[in-house]
């Protein structure tokens, strides 16, 4: 699948979100984007397994891929209240037998997986909007956690080498920059390196619409 040059739906900004009264929330970049994140996923998923999602957000890509995906289990996580009283309310409202209770997992602090072994590891426009240590805490966790042959799964915008970046990324970047000087749209050049350092695998590259990609860092088998 191939980003259209000319597609119009802007990439995920700092946003505000609407809300149920039963504590769901409705981002407005995850209701554009959730269909061809699961659909992606859909493809790129091994028939069944464990799979934790950090920093999940509102829920929607989490009920969505578990309707989507019934053989695999879902472990929707974030740090933020918020985030985790708008999960609750999708995953109760959904009562999807493999969708868990989301519970709170900070990418830089100390993963409370009670040893579980994990077939997937998916991270949804996160890396953009948090410092880089967060990507490295990302890796790191991913290695300790994933089983061997296992997937960390990115999804986003990215820099590439030897592509021009389109206007809106890098419009994008400056908003991000100019919110706070640690986010900003990371370089996969600089990814791959510090995932490589982490024993994992070169990512495998997939486009996304909006100038987006989904990437595949696999672990050692
Ligand atoms: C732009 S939202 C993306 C949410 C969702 N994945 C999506 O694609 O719609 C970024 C999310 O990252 C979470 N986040 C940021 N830093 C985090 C960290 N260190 N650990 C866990 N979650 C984090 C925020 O709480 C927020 O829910």
């Amino acid at each position: 699948m191939s980003p259209a040059a000319d597609d119009p739906r802007p990439p995920v900004r700092l946003e505000a979100m609407d809300h149920d009264n039963d504590g769901r929330k409705y981002s407005p970049s995850a209701g554009r984007n959730r269909q061809d994140i699961v659909d992606a996923l859909a493809e790129e998923l091994s028939p069944a397994g464990d799979l934790l999602e950090v920093a999940a957000g509102t829920g929607e890509h989490a009920v969505l891929a578990a309707e989507r995906l019934p053989s695999w289990t879902w472990w929707p996580t974030d740090r933020d209240p918020d985030a985790l009283t708008s999960l609750r309310a999708w995953a109760s409202q959904a009562r999807l037998p493999n969708l868990r209770e989301p519970t709170h997992l900070d990418i830089q602090g100390s993963w409370p997986l009670e040893g579980r072994c994990l077939d997937v590891v998916f991270a949804s426009n996160v890396l953009h909007i948090s410092p880089i240590e967060t990507a490295e805490a990302l890796f790191a966790g991913a290695v300790r956690h994933l089983r061997p042959g296992g997937s960390l799964i990115v999804y986003g915008a990215f820099f590439l080498p030897d592509v021009d970046p389109v206007a809106s990324n890098v419009q994008f970047d400056e908003e991000l920059r100019a919110s706070d000087p640690r986010f900003g749209v990371r370089e996969l050049s600089d990814l791959t390196e510090r995932a490589l350092a982490r024993q994992l695998l070169t990512p495998t590259i997939r486009p996304m619409p909006s100038h987006n990609y989904l990437l595949r860092f696999a672990t050692r088998i």
